[in-house]
């Protein structure tokens, strides 16, 4: 499901037709592109979740030649944005977009097994329960030894790490109270019960990254 929420930094027209601009996914593509160098990888499968306006998967598919990307969202005006994107980019590992709730059950048997999953700042725009079943598909969709980058802004504690953060998490719960930041610890919760290994990068403007791994084949 996807709701309708007013958000800061919303994404606008580019220059070509079709194509949105987020600053938000331009603020943080270096960041994410340093941080996922050498996390990854080199071969494979690679699913992005929620891709937005398309910018990231663009990038995430030139630093990562060896993966093969499918971008994908549950918007249609998002959808359009991406293919305008990567049929711009030409690039032969980057697929066209596909129509993908990550809330609802079934798009692991649909879309797995994959190698790599993507997803950026989606995590505070669904409910609890909605993140409880993303991640329990994402651990279905992931082949063995499959990662699963998670980025987005989270609580700590239970508490915001600024007020800017204290101000947007208000916001959106004020627009639905069944969203909002969640909690670093609560992602990690989940991820350990699912048997998914947990790596936690700091990253720029208080925000995380997780790396969720899954086991090899005959790991622990
Ligand atoms: C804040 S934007 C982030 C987009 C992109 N990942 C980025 O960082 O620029 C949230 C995105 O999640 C998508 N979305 C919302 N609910 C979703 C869902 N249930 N499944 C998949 N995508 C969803 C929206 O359409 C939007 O593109």
């Amino acid at each position: 499901m996807s709701r309708k929420l007013s958000l800061p930094d919303g994404p606008a027209l580019g220059a070509q037709a079709g194509k949105l601009d987020a600053p938000s996914a331009r603020r943080n593509l270096e960041p994410l592109l340093a941080a996922l160098a050498g996390r990854l990888p080199e071969e494979g499968r690679a699913l992005e979740l929620a891709s937005g306006t398309g910018q990231h998967v663009v990038a995430f598919a030139r630093a990562h030649p060896g993966l093969h990307w499918t971008p994908s969202d549950v918007e249609m005006a998002r959808l359009a944005s991406i293919a305008a994107w990567a049929e711009e980019a030409g690039l032969p590992n980057l697929a066209g977009p596909v129509r993908l709730d990550a809330c609802t059950e079934g798009w692991a048997a649909r879309r797995g097994p994959v190698d790599v999953l993507v997803l950026v700042n989606l995590l505070h725009l669904i409910s609890d329960a909605e993140m409880a079943a993303l991640l329990d598909e994402a651990e279905q969709a992931l082949a063995p030894g499959g990662v699963f980058a998670l980025y987005g802004p989270f609580l700590r504690g239970g508490v915001a790490t600024s007020a800017g953060d204290a101000a947007f998490d208000a916001s959106l719960r004020a627009q639905d109270p069944a969203i909002g930041y969640k909690d670093a610890q609560d992602v990690a919760d989940v991820a350990g019960a699912l048997r998914l290994t947990v790596e936690r990068v700091e990253m720029p403007a208080n925000n995380l990254l997780f790396l969720l791994r899954k086991p090899a084949q005959g790991g622990v």
